[in-house]
């Protein structure tokens, strides 16, 4: 109902009345002012004056679940203030096309057992749940699908020179704007769900002395909202994702060729041991190919290796 009053005051360009309100709704002009004073602790700012009623005062970058359900189909949103983590809380949901968003998460983590640092109301920690009828080998495409569609969306929304480090981070100026921690529940061999939780640094980040050289945000650059992140995100990544389920994956592996911070560069994967090799191409299945010490060619894996480059966190 809350969002109900809030569509009838967005939809007015003046003043619309606690009894116009309540007549079209059908509630009580009490409940019209319940919902209204609570609009307004949401962060709306709804005017109220004496015998005209209520105007909305039109904000563009609200953060929260009707803001982004407004724009977005097809998924249902969860949002949530604070949250352990959301692909831990998605897990528990387990349901297909639920997307879990919040403003802080208390134990947000990265790949390899890290931490994801998840500072209040500056970045997007977001997981979506999914249950894709596939293969599970097919899975972890989803990470670089994952990938491919935040850069998109990135790119659009800023003019920065936004890069893919293969398969699941993005970085800006050689340094980590993003990454995509993908989860998968097996049943019988078969997938259950698949979490992909994906974390993008935004706003005026204190990043603590561990990650202070290698993390960047975005708002140093750019001014750009949580909220457009977030909708247009899941607009690209849903219209990769229909493509992906009919079996196409070109277009994410041409983003992910095109936009490559790895391609034709000597780096440093990090598995049982550290070696130095030439990363050459990314195969039709999203496998990075790389050529070796030895001068053979070699496909890797997602989540087999760790990559670096050479000087930098990414050169
Ligand atoms: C990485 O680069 O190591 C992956 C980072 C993934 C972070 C996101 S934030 C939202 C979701 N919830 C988590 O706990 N982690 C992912």
């Amino acid at each position: 109902m809350r969002e109900k009053v809030l569509r009838l005051l967005e939809a007015s360009e003046d003043y619309i009345s606690g009894e116009v309100i309540s007549k079209e709704l059908s509630i009580s002009r009490q409940s019209v002012s319940k919902h209204i004073s609570k609009l307004n602790d949401m962060g709306y700012d709804i005017e109220s004056k004496h015998k005209k009623g209520y105007k909305y005062i039109k904000n563009h970058t609200l953060y929260n679940k009707y803001e982004i359900e407004k724009e977005v189909d097809g998924f249902d949103i969860i949002f949530l203030d604070s949250v352990d983590s959301t692909n831990d809380y998605a897990k528990k949901i387990a349901k297909d096309r639920t997307v879990i968003i919040a403003n802080t998460q208390t134990k947000g983590r990265g790949r390899l057992g890290r931490t994801w640092y998840s500072e209040k109301d500056k970045g997007v920690y977001m997981s979506i749940i999914l249950k894709p009828d596939i293969m599970v080998e097919e899975a972890p495409k989803l990470t670089l699908l994952s990938a491919a569609a935040m850069l998109i969306t990135l790119r659009k929304l800023t003019d920065l020179d936004i890069k893919i480090k293969w398969p699941n981070d993005l970085v800006l100026k050689h340094k980590k704007l993003a990454g995509i921690l993908t989860e998968m529940s097996l049943e019988l061999g078969q997938i259950n769900y698949i979490v992909v939780g994906i974390g993008v640094n935004v706003g005026n980040y204190l990043f603590p002395d561990e990650i202070k050289e290698k993390g960047i945000y975005l708002q140093k650059y750019h001014d750009v909202s949580r909220k457009d992140i977030v909708i247009e995100f899941l607009k690209e990544f849903d219209h990769l994702y229909q493509k992906f389920l009919k079996g196409d994956f070109k277009k994410v592996i041409e983003i992910s060729k095109e936009y490559s911070v790895i391609l034709n560069k000597d780096i440093k994967i990090i598995s049982k041991e550290e070696r130095i090799v030439r990363a050459v191409d990314i195969d039709e299945k999203g496998h990075l190919i790389i050529v070796n010490e030895q001068g053979e060619r070699e496909n890797i894996f997602y989540g087999e290796v760790s990559i670096r480059g050479l000087y930098d966190y990414v050169d």
